[in-house]
């Protein structure tokens, strides 16, 4: 295998004193849809904000492209292309969704998709663009968030649980965005509770139990591991 765009080997993060990741070791090759799957609390989003430099790891290596990360300013990991969309979505509630992501344009140090390509893949979007942040549904919010990180120069998303808490319906909507972008070439970490939603879309998917890599392998081989499933995930 070529090396990884991102690779977290041995990374062990705490909060205080409470040891959270422990030694986890996982990889994003380019153009890859890795699902990162696990309980509540297990440490899903701590390994998302480990990459990004939220939480800053005690011991291990964070590589992106080669390069080290573990020990750099989350502006600075952000900088290099590294875009995470987090559990609460974080748009501008008081800025219409047009303006929410004109600053993403104007503030990126690098342009990603253009504003009429965004608009072609989040049509939902289009016919939103003159409503504020918080007249538009947990959906819409979402596909705003995405967006946002893909007007920007964006080499990896990050996307943690972006279906959560919405209608079925909805959550098809996400998911064939989230088929697009990976067609279009982007490499996506995946943070999912909802195991059916990430096996359709993830090339290799990661479980996460108490801190610790307990499982890794291919959809099609979790889907047949009920032994796996009914220990780690609960299904
Ligand atoms: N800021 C924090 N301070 C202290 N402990 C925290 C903090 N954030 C998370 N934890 C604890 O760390 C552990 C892992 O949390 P984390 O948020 O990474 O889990 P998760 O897998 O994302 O769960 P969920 O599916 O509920 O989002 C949990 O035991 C949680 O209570
Ligand atoms: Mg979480």
């Amino acid at each position: 295998m070529s090396e990884p765009l991102l690779a977290l080997e041995n990374v062990n993060s705490y909060y205080g004193e409470s040891h959270i990741l422990k030694s986890v070791s996982l990889h994003v090759g380019e153009g890859e849809t890795v699902a990162l799957l696990g309980r509540n609390g297990a440490g899903k989003t701590t390994t998302l904000k480990s990459i990004v430099g939220w939480v800053q790891p005690q011991s291990g290596s964070v590589t992106f492209a080669g390069e080290e990360l573990a020990g750099k300013e989350m502006m600075e990991i952000a900088r290099k292309g590294i875009a995470l969309v987090p559990e609460e979505r974080r748009i501008f509630t008081n800025l219409t969704v047009a303006e929410n992501l004109r600053i993403a344009q104007v503030t990126a140090r690098k342009p990603g998709w253009s504003l009429d390509r965004v608009y072609e893949r989040f049509p939902r979007l289009r016919e939103r663009l003159a409503n504020k942040g918080d007249e538009i549904s947990g959906g819409e919010k979402q596909m705003l968030a995405i967006a946002r990180a893909l007007v920007q120069h964006t080499r990896v998303l990050l996307l943690d649980e972006p279906t959560e808490g919405l209608a079925p319906l909805i959550v098809r909507e996400v998911e064939a965005v989230i088929r697009e972008i990976k067609a279009a070439g982007m490499t996506i970490l995946l943070v999912e509770q909802n195991l059916y939603s990430a096996l359709g879309v993830a090339d290799r998917c990661y479980i996460l139990d108490q801190g610790e890599v307990v499982y890794a392998g291919v959809p099609d081989d979790l889907r047949g591991n009920e032994d796996v499933m009914r220990r780690y995930l609960h299904v």
